[in-house]
């Protein structure tokens, strides 16, 4: 194998997050502005493209890669890319280096690849899932069907997926819901994690009254649920609780209250080719104008290597006493799902 990427900070970065297109058929409050100007087509890095940059992370140590967006799955012919990423996991070939291949959807588009997914080697999925009431949903997707998530759960749970549901947990819009999406959870056999919301991209939206500490989520849940922490397997953000009286898990994403930047082992490829060696941050590189230059894997290689030598200590989001106080990137959540 190649020389793996490790930051001066001894980070070794074995995860990339990829986001395969700028576009979601949502425009979730924290996530988007109501008008959106997507990215034209050809700004966008074609399967080929994506998929020879995969190519050189996977052969210098990322062993996970999870797809993102937007919206992967409005992607149009997404299943295909899948499954020759699929082809590079270890178990469906000798060779294979990938470990895991996994993605982040909303959902709406999962009834119909959810077995598509299944068979090209992906088994776990997180689904973004703020509420279970309709006109909530309605309200912070603004353009999301609740029915049509609640499906693609089903459906991948029924061709074996395991499931994480993420919850982006907000004052005043689904802090009372926390126990009801615990309860079902459990019962649809699928794990729950609550995000704080971070500062990104001007999305119209007040988010320092929104900010929730978790910790005090967490604080108030143990008044009615054994939660017990147990280890992270999957090195990500995540803090993970066991829920005694379900038997799933309960995960705490904590960049605003307590990061995790200390044990970061990712970086993130945007849909246009940029790579982003923090969520919090702009520091990267451009590896589209070096692939439509022409380059060599030795040149990619070397920006790569470059920019991860240069990754920052960590985000510097801040949430002050208004929303003029907020701080973070300039660029939406979109721009590489997370
Ligand atoms: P794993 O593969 O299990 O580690 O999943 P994940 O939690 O990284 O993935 P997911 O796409 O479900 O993201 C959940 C939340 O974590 C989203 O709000 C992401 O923005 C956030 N997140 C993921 N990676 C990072 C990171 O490096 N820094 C910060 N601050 N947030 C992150
Ligand atoms: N802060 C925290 N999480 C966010 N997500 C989208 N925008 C934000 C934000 N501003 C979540 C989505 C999805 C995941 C990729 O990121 O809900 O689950
Ligand atoms: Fe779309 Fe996910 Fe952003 Fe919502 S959070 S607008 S579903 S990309």
């Amino acid at each position: 194998m190649l020389s793996s990427l490790t930051d001066p900070a001894g980070r070794r970065i074995s995860y990339l997050r990829v986001s395969v297109t700028d576009r979601c058929d949502m425009r979730c409050t924290y996530c988007m502005a109501e008008r959106m100007t997507f990215l034209p087509r050809s700004d966008v890095l074609d399967y080929d493209e994506l998929l020879r940059l995969c190519r050189v992370f996977v052969q210098h140590g990322v062993r996970r890669l999870r797809i993102t967006g937007g919206e992967p799955l409005v992607r149009r012919d997404i299943g295909p890319f899948f499954q020759e990423l699929g082809s590079w996991l270890k178990h469906s070939d000798n060779r294979g280096q990938l470990e895991e291949l996994t993605l982040t959807t909303n959902g709406s588009h999962l009834a119909q690849y959810a077995q598509t997914l299944f068979d090209a080697g992906v088994r776990r999925v997180n689904v973004s899932l703020d509420t279970l009431d309709e006109a909530r949903f309605t309200k912070i997707t603004r353009r999301g069907k609740l029915a049509a998530t609640l499906e693609g759960i089903r459906a991948a749970r029924d061709v074996g997926l395991a499931l994480r549901i993420n919850t982006v947990a907000m004052a005043g819009v689904n802090d009372d819901e926390f126990d009801t999406l615990l309860a079902w959870c459990g019962e649809i056999g699928a794990d729950l994690c609550l995000i704080e919301t971070m500062p990104m991209g001007d999305t119209g939206e007040d988010r320092t009254s929104r900010y929730l500490p978790l910790l005090d989520v967490k604080a108030d849940l143990s008044k009615r649920w054994t939660l017990t922490p147990i280890p992270d397997a999957t090195g990500g953000p995540a803090r993970y609780l066991r829920v005694g009286e379900t038997g799933r898990r309960l995960g705490l994403i904590t960049p605003m209250s307590h990061n995790f930047c200390a044990t970061c082992n990712r970086v993130r490829l945007s849909c246009t080719g940029r790579l982003y060696t923090c969520l919090g941050q702009e520091d990267g590189a451009d590896l589209r104008s070096l692939i439509r230059a022409g380059v060599d894997d030795a040149v990619l290689e070397r920006a790569i290597q470059d920019a991860i030598a240069r990754k920052p200590k960590g985000h510097d989001f801040l949430l002050g006493a208004s929303e003029a106080d907020v701080s973070g990137p300039q660029r939406h959540m979109s721009v590489t799902g997370g």
